[in-house]
Formats: C-alpha cells, structure tokens, sequence
C-alpha cells in the first residue's frame, strides 16, 4: 500500500489500458489518442498552447525554463523546500539565478513576495506551486500575476498541485507550467503536461533554441496534428487517456480536486489527533501532503513497512529523519486514509 507523494496506486483500469497492444506513434490511431487527451488537458490548464512531453516531471520543468530564459538572464526563484532548491538549481544552468527563501513551513504570498519582485530586476519569476517536501501550497496566483503585471514571465511547478489545487493559467499569469503523470492524475511516471503562454512561446522563437529535446517550436508544429517531436511514451497516453475516464465518470476534475480538499482535511485532523502539529502553517495547507515532526521517522517507517506493507514517503535536507508525510494524492479512498491512519496509529501507539 503505498501512502507516497508520487508515484501513487494505480487503478486497475487505468494499468490495463497501459497494457494495451502498441500502435505506430506516426498512424492515425496515436493522433486520435494525442488529441483526445491533449484537449482535454489544455482545457484544464486554460494555457494558450500544451505540450506532452515524454519524461518525469523534471523533463517539463526544465522545458519551462530552457524555453522560457535567455542567457545570462535573471530569474527570480521562490523557494521554501526541496523542490523549490532544485527549481533554481535547473534555472541556474540557463540564467542566472536570484534564490530568495521561505523557512520551510512557511508559504509564499504576494505579501511576502512582492518586495522581491520589486527590487530584484529580475525579468522571469520561478516558483512551486506545492512544495512537495514540507507539504505546503504556496499562492501561486496571486504572485504570478503581480509578476506578470510587472512585466515578468511566470514559470510554476505544478507537478504535485496539478489536478489537485485550482490551477488557470490565463487567470493566474502564469506563462509556463509542467506536472508530472505520476502524481494527482494517478497515472505511472513517466509523461510531464506543459502549458505555455503565446508570449512564452514567442519569447522562445526569438532566440537560438538552448535545448534539443525541448525545443518549444518543434513540440508546438507537431502539436499542430496532435504528434510529438519524438516517440511519445504511447503506453502512458493510453493511461492517462483512462484516467481521465475514470475522473470524468467520477464527477470530473473539480469533483477530483474537490475530493483532494476532503483528504486534506481529513488528513489534518488524524495528525491534530495523534497530538502533532500540521507542518505547514495556517493558510498555506498543501491538498496533498500533510506533514508533521516526527522524530524518529525513519524507524516508524521501516516498522510501518515491515509490519503492515504500508510504504510512506523519505524526508529531506533539515527535516532528514525527522519529518513524516501523510499523503492524500490521486485516486485514494477515504477508506484507504482509514486503513493507512490505523496503522500509523497502531506503530506510534496513539
Ligand atoms: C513539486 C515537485 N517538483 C518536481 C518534482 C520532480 O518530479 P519528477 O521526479 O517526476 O521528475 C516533484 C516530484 O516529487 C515534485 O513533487
């Protein structure tokens, strides 16, 4: 059983479709799929242009950002984790990087963020959405499209708040986003979705291409007849094509996002009574990891593992040894969380 942030359990149906018989990437039936499931995501993200890209979530990311930075550059990265650290460690190989931090915990919003913006002359702003390693959903639109009224382009991780948080582009200002296969859609790893602005695009035709594999202008001609620059991972678009099924037959995306807030909350008050504090602070609650100070985290997850099959997630940097995640991301039942919080119970005798 796995309690993790990513890859989460895959449904039966949606591993079935993965092992449908192949076809050729280059033949009608593959353009079929790429469109079907192209669509509907562009329409989720509400970006100008979407691209699949064959890769972990890090593939889309650094799509973003070779796209969307020219050399020497600023960027401006916000960060409070681990994910935000390596968002500006991938920045810093195309431009030239501005880290400014957060405690972990803490969150980043327009308040605490706007006097960066101002004065940092950055002229591309980088961020994380959900700060998957702390558990904390950072306010992505409301820095995003100050950023952008300032002038700026927007690059959000989204890889573990995709399908779970509210994402817009267009009503966020955000002008470059990319999320992973195996996180809330609750697909194998392995495909990253990228959304990006005509003006990101443009902003990369302008310039000589800095990447090879993620060249934006050969994703967007092939786009054009729903195919990819190279072979796609064709296994995974069938996947994703039945997970977004099985979303659909559940009451669609709002209704899986909904059902993310439900976990959350549930989520939170387990934590609240085995007598912990949710990490995160107030306001800034992740729809899908809650994380609380455990001090021996690593023994529980071993005896968690040992004892119950029950697989839960590593911690990182400052927290390491000390942090568990409770994780509520994907096709998860509230009767699952059950199972899972009865045994944390059971090992922490609480
Ligand atoms: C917020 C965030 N960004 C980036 C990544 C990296 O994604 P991947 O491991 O799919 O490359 C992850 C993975 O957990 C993540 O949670």
């Amino acid at each position: 059983m796995l309690l993790t942030p990513g890859p989460v359990a895959v449904p039966q149906a949606i591993r079935d479709a993965e092992g449908k018989e192949m076809i050729y990437h280059r033949g009608s039936e593959m353009k079929e799929l790429m469109k079907d499931v192209a669509t509907k995501l562009k329409a989720d993200f509400a970006s100008d242009n979407f691209f699949v890209v064959t890769g972990s979530g890090t593939a889309g990311i650094e799509m973003c950002v070779a796209n969307c930075v020219k050399p020497e550059e600023k960027i401006l990265v916000l960060s409070n984790g681990t994910f935000g650290d390596k968002l500006a460690s991938c920045a810093d190989i195309y431009g030239s990087v501005q880290k400014v931090s957060q405690p972990l915990g803490k969150g980043w919003n327009l308040e605490r963020a706007k006097e960066a913006i101002d004065n940092s002359g950055a002229t591309v702003l980088a961020m994380v959405y959900n700060e998957t390693s702390t558990g904390v959903l950072n306010d992505a639109k409301g820095i995003c499209k100050y950023a952008k009224s300032k002038g700026m382009l927007t690059i959000v991780d989204a890889v573990s708040a995709w399908a779970a948080a509210p994402l817009n582009c267009r009503d966020f200002g955000i002008d470059a986003v990319a999320t992973g296969s195996q996180k809330a859609i609750g697909c194998p790893p392995g495909l990253s979705f990228v959304g990006m602005s005509s003006e990101a695009i443009s902003k990369a035709e302008a310039g000589k291409p800095r990447s090879f594999y993620f060249d934006v202008r050969k994703y967007k001609k092939e786009m054009e007849t729903f195919q990819t620059p190279t072979t796609p991972a064709v296994s995974l678009l069938y996947a994703v094509q039945a997970a977004l099924e099985l979303i659909e037959r559940k009451g669609g995306l709002d209704a899986h996002r909904k059902r993310h807030l439900e976990g959350a909350a549930y989520s939170r008050e387990f934590v609240k009574s085995l007598g912990k504090e949710v990490f995160s602070e107030n306001g800034f609650y992740s729809p899908t990891i809650t994380g609380f100070i455990l001090e021996n985290a690593d023994d529980i997850r071993k005896r968690l593992k040992d004892k119950y099959g029950l697989v839960t997630a590593r911690d990182f940097g400052e927290l390491k040894g000390r942090f568990f995640r409770v994780c509520h991301i994907g096709h998860f039942t509230k009767e699952e969380l059950d199972i899972a919080f009865g045994y944390i119970r059971e090992v922490l005798q609480k």
